[in-house]
C-alpha cells in the first residue's frame, strides 16, 4: 500500500519539524510547505538526518495562491497538518494587520485550494490562548472562548471558518488542538526551538540564561495568587505534543468529522519551580529579577486533557525533568541555534 503522503505547512519552525520528524518515523510521507520567515531550511535537513528519509520541501507562502494551488496539483495530499503562522502575542498587537494577513488570510487560501483539491482532512494548531482569562480551572474544552490580542483573536476566527466549513460541508474531517506550553527538545539534541530575537517565552529564556547569553531571567510579577506568587502554566513536552497529532489524524480517519482538543498535561507549573527544576537540570544558576507583571499574563492557566485520552487515546508521557533535559542538550550543542 501506498503510503500516506501528509501536507505539513510551517515544517521548518519548532512544532513542525519535530511533527515532520514523528511522520516520517510513523511510515508517512511528508511534503512541507514553509517560507522560512521563522525558522531555517537546516532543521528540515536534519530531520532527513534523523529518519534517514527524504522530505519535499517547498520554500513558499501559504498566502501565494498559484504556489499553493501548484503543490496541490503536483501532488497526491492525503491531509493536511496546518502549523505555518506567526506567533508572537506581543507583536501582534503593534502589527494586527500582518497578523491577521498571515494568520487568517493565509489559512483562508490554504483552505480554498483544499477544497478545490477535494482534499478535506486537516489538523490545525490552535492555542490556549482562545480561552482568554479562564474562570475554573482545569480548562476544558467546551468552555468560553475569548481573545485578548490579535494572534489570539487569529486562532480563534480560523476555528470559527473551520467550524463553519464543517457545518456546510460536513465531509470535511478537522481536528483542532488546542497546544498549552509546548517546551522541551528532540532528545537527539538536533532539533529544537530557535527564536529570532529575545525569547519572549519562559523556557527560551531560562535556557539563554542559563548558557550566559542574557544575564538574568526577568520574573513577570511574585504577587499572583498562586503557590509562589508566579504565574502557573501547563507546559508540555514538544515530543508529545506531536504524537497528538498523529492520533489526531488516525481519529479523523476512524471517525470522520470535527473534534476539538486540549493538548496538555494537565499539570501546572511555576515560574520559580520551572527555574529550579531547570537548575537541577543544566547544573546552572540561573539569575533571577523580580519585574512587574507583563501585560495581558494570567495568573494560572493548566488543561484538562481528559478528552484527548478518551477520544485520541493520547496522554502525555514526558515529565518537566525530561523538558528540562532535552531543553538544555538542544541549547548546549546549539548555542547559536541553527545558525
Ligand atoms: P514557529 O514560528 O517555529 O513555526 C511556524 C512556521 O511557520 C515557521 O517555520 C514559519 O517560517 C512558518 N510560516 C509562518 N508564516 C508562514 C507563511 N505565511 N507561509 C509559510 N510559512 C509560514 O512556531 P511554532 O512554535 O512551531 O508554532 C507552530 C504553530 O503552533 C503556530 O501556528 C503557532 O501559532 C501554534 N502554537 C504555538 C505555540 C507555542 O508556544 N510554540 C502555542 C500554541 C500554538
Ligand atoms: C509563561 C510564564 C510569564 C517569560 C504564550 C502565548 C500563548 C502560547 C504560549 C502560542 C508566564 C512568565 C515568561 C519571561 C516570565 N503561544 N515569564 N519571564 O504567556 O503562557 O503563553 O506562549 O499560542 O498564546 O501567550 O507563555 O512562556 O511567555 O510565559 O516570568 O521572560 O512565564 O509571566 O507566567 P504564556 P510564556
Amino acid at each position: 500500500m501506498q503510503a500516506k503522503q501528509i501536507l505539513v505547512t510551517g515544517g521548518a519552525g519548532y512544532i513542525g519539524s519535530h511533527a515532520c520528524l514523528e511522520l516520517l518515523e510513523n511510515g508517512y510521507d511528508v511534503i512541507v510547505i514553509d517560507n522560512l520567515c521563522n525558522s531555517s531550511f537546516k532543521s528540515i535537513k536534519r530531520v532527513e538526518k534523523l529518519s534517514g528519509k527524504k522530505i519535499s520541501f517547498i520554500e513558499e507562502n501559504i498566502q501565494s495562491k498559484s504556489g499553493i494551488k501548484e503543490v496541490f496539483n503536483q501532488n497526491k495530499i492525503d491531509a493536511v497538518i496546518h502549523f505555518a503562522g506567526l506567533k508572537a502575542v506581543g507583536e501582534s498587537v503593534i502589527k494586527p494587520i500582518t497578523y491577521y494577513q498571515n494568520n487568517v488570510a493565509g489559512t483562508l487560501n490554504l483552505l480554498q485550494i483544499m477544497q478545490h483539491n477535494n482534499v478535506k482532512n486537516i489538523v490545525f494548531s490552535s492555542s490556549a490562548t482562545v480561552y482568554g482569562q479562564p474562570e475554573i480551572l482545569p480548562i476544558k474544552e467546551d468552555f468560553l472562548t475569548s481573545a485578548t490580542n490579535p494572534y489570539g483573536r487569529s486562532k480563534l476566527y480560523i476555528e470559527r471558518m473551520l467550524k463553519d466549513m464543517h457545518s456546510a460541508d460536513s465531509s470535511w474531517n478537522i481536528s483542532i488542538l488546542r497546544y498549552f506550553n509546548p517546551v522541551g527538545a528532540h532528545e537527539s539534541g538536533e532539533l529544537g526551538e530557535d527564536p529570532n530575537d529575545i525569547p519572549n517565552n519562559l523556557m527560551p529564556y531560562i535556557s539563554q540564561v542559563a548558557a550566559g547569553k542574557l544575564p538574568h531571567l526577568f520574573v513577570y510579577g511574585n504577587d499572583y495568587a498562586t503557590r509562589d506568587g508566579t504565574g502557573i502554566r501547563d507546559y508540555i513536552h514538544v515530543t508529545d505534543l506531536v504524537k497528538g497529532h498523529l492520533r489526531a489524524l488516525k481519529r479523523l480517519e476512524d471517525k470522520p468529522g470535527i473534534i476539538t482538543h486540549n493538548l496538555g498535561t494537565g499539570i501546572g507549573i511555576s515560574v520559580l519551580e520551572m527555574v529550579s527544576a531547570f537548575e537541577k537540570e543544566s547544573n546552572q544558576k540561573i539569575k533571577l529579577k523580580i519585574v512587574e507583571r507583563r501585560p495581558g499574563d494570567i495568573a494560572e492557566c493548566f488543561a484538562d486533557p481528559t478528552k484527548a485520552e478518551q477520544e485520541l487515546g493520547w496522554k502525555a508521557e514526558l515529565n518537566l525533568e525530561a523538558m528540562c533535559k532535552d531543553t538544555w542538550r538542544w541549547q548546549s550543542k546549539n548555542p547559536n541555534g541553527y545558525s
